[in-house]
């Protein structure tokens, strides 16, 4: 058995201690928003945060997780007002939107380090997080309104 949190909530798992996390967000606790992209990450798709860090969920064996608090896409917010989700909406950052739940967890970590990120800092954090959409131009833009509208604001 492997205990832990997602969201908040107490989780209980069976499966083989070397199944991804993934496929328990996915396909246990039935929760979509994570998405997998290449299974071997490289794509960013899968983003989560393991204890408030950034993490491929398709590479995370189960046992790792045991005792940890996971968050996804689902819990970055209890009402989809996250700075990061009201600038995505804002800057209409999506095109078809397979990469952006993964896209938003990882500049949630972002925003947690580098407060007002330059375009270096993006570009070093965000570089893992594919999108074959090319939505970059508008990641960007969505990321820096976010920083500012967190400014002074208390983080997660
Ligand atoms: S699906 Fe996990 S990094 Fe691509
Ligand atoms: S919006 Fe389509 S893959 Fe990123």
């Amino acid at each position: 058995m492997t205990t832990f949190t997602v969201n908040g909530k107490a989780i209980v798992t069976a499966v083989d201690p070397v199944t991804p996390l993934l496929w328990v967000i996915r396909d246990e606790i039935g929760m979509k928003g994570t998405k997998f992209g290449c299974g071997i990450g490289m794509c960013g798709a899968c983003t989560v945060h393991l204890n408030g860090r950034a993490i491929r969920s398709c590479i995370t064996p189960i046992s790792v997780v045991a005792d940890a608090a996971i968050t996804t896409i689902e819990g970055l917010s209890t009402d989809g007002q996250h700075p990061l989700q009201k600038a995505w909406i804002a800057t209409q950052a999506p095109q078809c939107g397979y990469c952006q739940s993964g896209q938003i967890m990882q500049a949630a970590t972002l925003l947690n380090d580098f407060p007002e990120p330059t375009d270096a800092n993006i570009d070093a954090v965000m570089s893992g997080n594919l999108c074959r959409c090319m939505a970059y131009v508008r990641i960007r833009k969505a990321i820096k309104l976010a920083a500012a509208d967190m400014k002074g604001a208390p983080r997660a």
